[in-house]
């Protein structure tokens, strides 16, 4: 069992949502997908039609927008103004748009505060709690008793978010999608804001070699030792 914060943190396609949701049901802890929040937002900067490169009309949607994340893994809901938006912010759109929206410094602030709120329940209720994002160790949850860097080679990235889109019904060529990975990537640790990068108290666990049972066990590892 969990009773502190995992602070799963990492760059897209390295299996960070899969295994994050697995871990923390099989800790019975609760369990936080921040990524899931900024797509969110994204998807109310859409919907009215605001421009991606105005980030005062972004800031003014992120303050109205009620985003609100489930925290159960088995069934992590993500809900703009009360509507259930879990397939929507999966979505191509909201992919190309979403790094755009998360560089703007007001929309983190928002986010972060609610991201710090709902670990706090959970740590007042004595649950653990774990959080995927991309500034979760160093930003949102700076005092985690585990800190993990998932990373894994690029082609591997790209092979398992195609693997993903073709699930849930969306056919990109590898090509389109390992420059997608990149693009995002790119953008994630160059923005000024709380850009993505392994920070030093944080372990990084390569995924390259590993499946989803295999990452597991090595941080079902790193819990019992120092979780
Ligand atoms: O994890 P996911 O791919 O759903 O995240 C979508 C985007 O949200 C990332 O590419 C990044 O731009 C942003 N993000 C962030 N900080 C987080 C989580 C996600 O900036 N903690």
């Amino acid at each position: 069992e969990l009773r502190g914060v995992v602070a799963m943190d990492g760059p897209s396609g390295t299996g960070k949502s899969t295994v994050s949701r697995r871990l923390a049901g099989g800790l019975r802890a609760r369990y936080l997908d921040t990524g899931a929040m900024y797509r969110a937002v994204t998807l109310g900067v859409l919907q009215a039609e605001a421009d991606l490169a105005d980030a005062e009309a972004i800031t003014r949607i992120a303050e109205r927008a009620v985003v609100s994340a489930g925290t159960d893994p088995e069934r992590p809901e993500i809900r703009l103004d009360g509507v259930d938006v879990g397939v929507e912010v999966r979505g191509e759109a909201v992919t190309k748009a979403v790094s755009a929206v998360a560089a703007v410094p007001a929309v983190r602030a928002i986010l972060v505060a609610r991201q710090q709120q709902i670990i706090a329940e959970a740590l007042e209720a004595e649950v653990g709690i774990v959080v995927e994002g991309r500034d979760i160790g160093e930003v949102v949850a700076p005092d985690a008793g585990l800190k993990i860097y998932l990373t894994a080679d690029a082609g591997v990235r790209a092979r398992r978010r195609r693997a993903q889109d073709s699930a849930q019904g969306r056919d990109a060529s590898i090509d389109e999608i390992q420059a997608d990975v990149r693009r995002r990537d790119e953008f994630d640790s160059t923005r000024a804001t709380s850009p993505l990068r392994r920070i030093a108290d944080a372990i990084e666990v390569d995924t390259t070699e590993l499946d989803v049972a295999g990452v597991l066990a090595v941080l079902n590892g790193l819990v019992i030792e120092r979780g």
